[in-house]
């Protein structure tokens, strides 16, 4: 089980096991003989690590120990990648704190067609938070051929390296599709997103749980399909994010709130721009098939993205920190959705910054690393990393309708850093 832990830099056991990737070659089941080959070619030749892109996983050899396989597929998958529509209308996910009545209601509904279909369908409720439990919690595991010639298995993990912006990108993409379908084939629908780097004291505010997910009741009649007891008591409105994760549960005092609007505002500069001024800082290490699993986190994954996880998760649940705090359980909450909204809106924020050397990765094999999600139809469908540098393929998810102002006209902060 993975935990976002609290504060610290290092969240995950095998975090920079540099040990692993002596071990050299790497074979993924189906394809074994021939990069067995190939690897011990290059192997003799360079005594290095084979680097090639991992091919997505099997969704039917799956290692269902935490009980995370994705619903299982009959038929065959095709080859072929996954054909984005580029005739769905452009879609501007909005900022949560801001939807109104009827954005809600439609909100509201989304997420309650989707916890009614039945667990048999690949899509529903529990198979969206399976999918993400299952491509970071050891479901998918990848044949390893050591340097000694023995075989061992390494387990597939998309948090901790530069998969991460990325595979969130796919998933929310598939999420948003299968609730304008249930929707009645909304192609307008767009997810929100919680603006929590926003610091503005401007009502509403943006950085304490959006009311739309605050609520255990919506319109004070049914319950709110938004809500989720699953949430540290710490966290209710309106008290403010604590992007750090350094406070637990202080007594926000209008002074403590003053200054926790700024030491989040630094942190966000820090993260998005003083510490991440090249592409690998961003997005994190390089993670092939032949190395192990967390071998470094970009700037905006551990904090801010793992503080907010644990700040909203309970830690005094039945299972501490679930949902949000524990990767296994987060797809449960529906503000994790909007969580990543706003992480992959950053991306997009991160590239438009000044300085010329922000720019998407262009490594062959991460371009070329491919998953599976199940589509709106329910199809099984493959993907790689490639597309998802595309912007023209989502229509969406790539457009926000807040961008990074309010740190970026800080006076002085941007053009001090970039001269
Ligand atoms: Cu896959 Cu916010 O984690």
């Amino acid at each position: 089980m993975l935990h976002l832990v609290r504060g610290s830099l290092v969240l995950f056991q095998g975090g920079n096991n540099q040990s692993n990737l002596a071990a050299v070659c790497i074979a993924h089941k189906n394809m074994m003989m021939l990069v067995v080959i190939m690897s011990l070619a290059v192997f003799a030749c360079k005594g290095l690590v084979q680097a090639l892109p991992f091919p997505a996983p099997n969704f039917n050899n799956c290692n269902n120990y935490e009980g995370c396989c994705p619903a299982p597929y009959n038929g065959t998958i095709s080859e072929k990648l996954y054909v984005f529509d580029r005739k769905l209308p452009m879609r501007t996910r909005p900022p949560a704190h801001l939807l109104d009545d009827a954005y809600i209601a439609k909100y509201q509904r989304a997420y309650r067609l989707l916890k009614a279909l039945p667990d048999s369908d690949p899509r529903s409720w529990k198979n969206q938070a399976q999918l993400h439990c299952a491509y970071c919690d050891a479901a998918f595991n990848f044949d390893v051929l050591t340097s000694s010639g023995r075989s061992s298995t390494m387990r597939f993990e998309v948090h901790y390296g530069w998969m991460f912006l990325p595979w969130h990108r796919f998933f929310l993409y598939f999420h948003e599709r299968i609730l304008a379908k249930l929707l009645g084939d909304d192609d307008t629908f767009a997810l929100p997103f919680w603006n929590w780097d926003n610091q503005s004291p401007d009502l509403p505010l943006a950085n304490v749980i959006p009311l739309a997910f605050a609520n255990p009741m919506y319109d004070n009649k049914v319950q709110s399909s938004l809500y989720d007891e699953r949430r540290n008591r710490c966290t209710k409105w309106p008290n403010l994010i604590d992007l750090q994760g350094a406070l637990e549960c202080a007594n926000q005092t209008l002074e403590l709130q003053t200054s926790l609007r700024q030491w989040n505002n630094r942190l966000m500069y820090t993260q998005l721009v003083t510490a991440a001024p090249i592409s690998r800082l961003f997005f994190g290490e390089s993670y092939k098939l032949g190395s192990a699993p967390g071998r470094g986190a970009g700037t905006l994954e551990v904090t801010p993205h793992g503080t907010v996880h644990v700040w909203t998760g309970d830690p005094n649940g039945t299972i501490p920190s679930s949902d949000m705090g524990i990767l296994q359980y987060a797809g449960l909450d529906p503000i994790f959705y909007a969580h990543h909204g706003n992480i992959d809106r950053l991306w997009k924020v991160w590239k438009s910054l000044p300085g010329g050397n922000r720019k998407d990765l262009s490594q062959a094999d991460y371009l070329n690393t491919q998953f599976l999600f199940y589509d709106e139809n329910a199809a099984l469908v493959k993907v790689q990393i490639s597309q998802a540098l595309n912007i023209n393929n989502f229509r969406s998810g790539t457009h926000y309708s807040h961008e990074f102002q309010q740190l970026l006209d800080a006076p002085g902060l941007v053009a001090n850093f970039f001269s």
